[in-house]
């Protein structure tokens, strides 16, 4: 009986085993010459060049560390959990680049992450939701994308370590976490509302890092939007869960998300910086304002802005209450004597390009990391509000200091809990800190 038993274990085992390679196979899509420059009309590489704006191809296919690298020439290096991964060349180079791809093989790898050569890809490429654009998106991503200057460029190899290196495992991923399929509109909504959602969900691939991911480093579907940790950042929570005191509305969106500063809640700063300036800034107005306008539902805006006046007010005051009066807090001399001269404020509201404090994001997360991240790396005049910069205090605050800052906003600009282990925490961002800012004060 037993034995019977285990036969048929075994049997179905093979079977598994068969319909797994039969899903994991895929055939190689043989090479083409590159497409000369004329079969695309300039409409659809124009077209097409909004596209990979929106989906932020050069972020990451451009090399950052070793001095940098041409544009989409690829090395672009991942850090993940597994080990550093390192981007594609996606120029129409034909050796090193994507110049012998033809439509159908790009559209296979923007779909189902499969490469020409029928190889799994690894998903730090987020084909999780570019299999959501369209096919006439792909078409015209195409069409720019073998139009750009071919650069002879290869990448250095992947550090995943065995197994995780065998591409083969990637389809078993895929078989767990990835529901490929076109961003299918939801009749409930209007189109600017699924415009919105077709791209923050697809192209723009919002998700990627504001949604937490299991140890499998797949989103939590369970948890869209919840907030995540993404390159020693904390990108905020985008629902309902947003912790700060006033509501993201809409224009509050699309002025962050479009402008790079928020009037209320202030500028974008660290990984969230390119968004706005390097690409957002660059695509059809009406694009960002569907973004808005569908983040702007997700939280809720409208049945939760009937507060913001108050908390706007507290604010006010509170950024107002620190300065007057005989101070002998310690805590408060210090942040007096590094912060407040830039970041005062008076009613009724903060002025643009001074960013109220207790309304930013930095004191309100469970964590005092953004915070830290801004003291210690400032922010450049390229991010944030164009042309406005905050020096870097690396040099000028010790941990001590950055904790005592940190827990003294905390206790006098939010209703929130002590952040816990402040001189812990700010010596391990300290750590992340690659290069000493060259703007760091002294
Ligand atoms: C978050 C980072 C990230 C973004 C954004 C991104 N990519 Fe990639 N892409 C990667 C990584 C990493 C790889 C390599 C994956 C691997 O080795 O399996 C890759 C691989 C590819 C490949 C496969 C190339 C090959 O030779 O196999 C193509 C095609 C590609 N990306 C196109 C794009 C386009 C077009 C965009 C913009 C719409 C884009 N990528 C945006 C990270 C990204
Ligand atoms: C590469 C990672 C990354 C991507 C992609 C990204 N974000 Fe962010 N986002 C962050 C980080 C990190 C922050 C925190 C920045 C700061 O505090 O200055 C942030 C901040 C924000 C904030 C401010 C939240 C607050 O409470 O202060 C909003 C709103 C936002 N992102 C919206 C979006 C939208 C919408 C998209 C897609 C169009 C997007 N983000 C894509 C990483 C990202
Ligand atoms: C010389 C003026 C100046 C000083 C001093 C200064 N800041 Fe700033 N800070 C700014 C400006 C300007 C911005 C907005 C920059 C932008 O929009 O690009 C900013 C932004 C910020 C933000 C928002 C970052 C984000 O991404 O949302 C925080 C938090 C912050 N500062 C904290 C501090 C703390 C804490 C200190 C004291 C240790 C300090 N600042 C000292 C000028 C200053």
């Amino acid at each position: 009986m037993i034995k019977r038993i285990l036969a048929g274990v075994a049997a179905v085992g093979a079977l598994g085993g068969l319909g797994f390679l039969y899903y994991a196979w895929y055939p190689s899509i043989a090479p083409v010459p590159r497409p000369a420059a004329s079969s695309f009309s300039a409409a659809q590489i124009e077209r097409g060049r909004i596209v990979a704006a929106e989906g932020y191809c050069a972020e990451c296919h451009t090399r950052t560390d070793m001095g940098g690298g041409p544009e989409l020439a690829g090395d672009y290096k991942m850090d993940t959990p597994f080990g550093a991964i390192y981007s594609s060349n996606i120029t129409p180079d034909e050796k090193t680049g994507i110049g012998n791809w033809s439509e159908a093989a790009f559209h296979r790898a923007m779909h189902l992450g499969v490469s020409r050569e029928g190889e799994h890809l690894i998903p730090a490429f987020p084909f999780d939701h570019f299999t959501k654009m369209t096919d006439q998106d792909i078409s015209d991503l195409y069409a720019y994308i073998m139009t750009r200057p071919a650069v002879s460029m290869a990448q250095r190899p992947n550090e995943l370590p065995f197994p995780l290196s065998l591409r083969i495992l990637q389809a078993g991923w895929k078989l767990l976490y990835f529901w490929p399929g076109v961003y299918k509109p939801d009749p409930r909504h209007d189109a600017l509302w699924n415009r919105g959602a077709y791209l923050a969900e697809g192209n723009a691939h919002c998700g990627a890092c504001h949604t937490p991911r299991d140890f499998m480093g797949a989103e939590k579907r369970s948890s869209d939007y919840e907030g995540a940790v993404v390159d020693n950042w904390i990108a905020p929570p985008l629902n309902e869960h947003n912790p700060t005191p006033t509501t993201w509305t809409e224009d509050e969106l699309f002025q962050y998300l479009r402008f790079g500063v928020a009037p209320l809640h202030g500028p974008a700063g660290g990984p969230m910086s390119p968004v706005p300036h390097r690409f957002l800034s660059t695509v059809p107005e009406e694009d960002v304002h569907a973004i808005a306008h569908y983040f702007a539902d997700l939280d809720h805006a409208s049945e939760r802005q009937g507060h913001d006046k108050a908390a706007l007010a507290l604010a006010m005051e509170q950024s107002k209450a620190g300065l007057i009066g005989p101070n002998t807090d310690p805590d408060a001399k210090l942040y007096q004597g590094a912060c407040a001269a830039c970041h005062y404020n008076a009613a009724p509201t903060p002025v643009l390009g001074r960013p109220d404090l207790a309304l930013n994001n930095a004191l309100w997360l469970d964590e005092p990391t953004n915070l830290y991240q801004v003291i210690l790396h400032g922010l450049t005049a390229e991010e944030g509000q164009s042309g406005i910069a905050m020096p870097s205090f690396y040099n000028a605050l010790s941990d001590q200091d950055m904790a005592r800052i940190a827990a003294y906003l905390r206790r006098t600009r939010t209703t929130l809990p002590p952040w816990t282990d402040l001189e812990k925490k700010a010596a391990a961002v300290r750590k992340t800190v690659q290069h000493v800012p060259v703007n760091s004060s002294h």
